[in-house]
């Protein structure tokens, strides 16, 4: 049984949709299986997201060839390799192709064979989307497919941002796994285990639910290194644990959780004041997420309760609103307070700044807000995440040229007291739903609030 995460009338809507926007044929190739060490030897095959979005069933190899002006259906083709004689051997009975078109949404008759691509096309000039793999790039080449260019990927941002109740029920089912598998990593914390122990809870609630990773988790007491993957240091008393880890739900929308907290369950003095300071930019940034707001603004927003933050601390001297303007919390924290989520923790960054980036807007050039991946006025449907951090990461403290314009604001002995004892790093995130009457936390769920979250570790 094959269930795709849309009704087919809902894809065929897509698909008209995009069509109508187009002036030349669309490939969306659902690419390949990563190989490991031969080719029939491969990592899990993980359709590209464009690709699902618009109705692919998770068939390696795929493609949807989308004719300008179809209406979803007539002038949608799904091409997919024939069966081999011994796939049922080794894969069991794989769907047949009524199965597939129905799912899909298209006509039997729009199923072809993917070796009837070049013939299909002619000598049409078509753009091609695909994922990253060396055998799409290859195709690519070889049928002379133009990369999709601004005039075909708009329009696919346009749909693919705003998500429809489809998608955000399958966005709420991976946020309730994806809150389920950090309390397990919670109740799995305890001095004296190590990372990864902690990180294989997670992977339990993910596998029992048919869910993956939606990224490589990150588990570590080395907060500081931002996607840290080391995952053999021991849990010592005292220390923080930094877990940012989402599950993928099977149609392949994303979760995005940050949690920190001590490993023993005891915030020290210092570390709480640090964790509030985090806490207060996370929910003013989670309750600023209402439609018309600007994701630069938000950015400005938390920065500036941060560095509030870090003067009530004793870390920071002088105006919180001035330390923001003068950019003081890049220090702490260095990069921008969230994304897009969607089909892709990350969604839509294989398109660039495209996504992320309203018409007409650029990054900051400022180090720090220059990793913001996001500067869209928010709309309704949009989900996003917003996960401020406070570090302290030695990389940064070793650049004059970085730390030296904030001397003056600088509380420098507790700076070098943080960076002796290895503070590390502390992140909190949540997943955003905005809408029409604000936003809706998907992974509230899970508490942020110290004593609560300090609660559920392991006693
Ligand atoms: N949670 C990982 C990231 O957003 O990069
Ligand atoms: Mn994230």
């Amino acid at each position: 049984m094959l269930t795709l995460t849309a009704p087919p009338h809902v894809y065929r809507e897509r698909r008209a949709r995009l069509a109508a926007a187009l002036s030349r044929p669309l490939v969306i190739l659902a690419g390949y299986a990563p190989a490991r060490n031969y080719a029939t030897n491969p990592h899990p095959f993980r359709a590209g997201s464009t690709y699902l979005y618009f109705g692919g069933p998770p068939v390696e190899a795929a493609a949807w060839v989308i004719e300008p002006g179809s209406d979803g259906d007539l002038g949608c083709t799904l091409l997919r390799p024939p069966a081999g004689p011994d796939d049922a051997l080794w894969f069991g009975e794989l769907p047949q192709d009524a199965e597939l078109a129905a799912a899909a949404g298209v006509q039997a008759a729009a199923l072809s064979d993917i070796a009837g691509l070049e013939q299909l096309l002619g000598d049409r000039l078509a753009a091609v989307v695909c994922p990253p793999h060396p055998t799409c790039t290859a195709l690519v080449r070889e049928l002379d497919l133009e990369p999709a260019g601004e005039a075909e990927l708009l329009p696919i941002i346009d749909l693919r941002l705003l998500k429809d109740e489809h998608e955000l029920a399958a966005l709420r089912r991976a946020a309730g796994v994806s809150v389920e598998a950090h309390r397990a990593m919670l109740a799995a914390t305890a001095v004296g285990r190590n990372e990864a122990d902690v990180e294989a809870a997670f992977h339990a609630v993910a596998v029992a639910h048919g869910c993956t990773p939606s990224f490589t988790p990150i588990v570590t007491v080395r907060g500081e290194v931002l996607h840290g993957h080391n995952r053999c240091l021991t849990l010592q008393d005292g220390a923080l644990l930094l877990a940012d880890a989402g599950v993928e739900e099977p149609g392949g929308y994303a979760g995005d959780i940050t949690r920190t907290y001590p490993v023993n369950g005891r915030f020290t003095p210092l570390q709480r004041s640090l964790y509030e300071a985090v806490l207060g930019a996370q929910r003013a940034g989670c309750a600023a997420c209402v439609p018309g707001k600007r994701f630069r603004e938000i950015h400005e927003l938390a920065a500036r309760v941060l560095c509030a933050g870090l003067v009530n601390a004793g870390l920071l001297r002088g105006d919180a609103a001035q330390l923001a303007e003068r950019g003081a919390h890049t220090l702490f924290f260095p990069h921008g307070l969230g994304h897009l989520l969607g089909l892709d923790a990350h969604d839509m960054e294989d398109f660039g700044d495209l996504a992320g980036y309203a018409p007409g807007r650029t990054r900051p050039t400022r180090f720090g807000d220059k990793y913001l991946r996001l500067d869209r006025d928010l709309e309704p449907g949009m989900v996003v995440t917003i996960e401020p951090g406070f570090y302290m990461v030695p990389a940064i403290w070793r650049r004059q040229d970085l730390v030296d314009p904030y001397a003056d604001a600088l509380n420098r002995s507790m700076v070098d007291g943080l960076l002796r004892d290895g503070f590390g790093g502390i992140r909190i995130e949540d997943d955003i739903h905005v809408t029409p009457t604000g936003p809706e936390n998907l992974t509230a769920e899970l508490p942020t609030d110290a004593e609560t979250l300090a609660a559920l570790v392991s006693p």
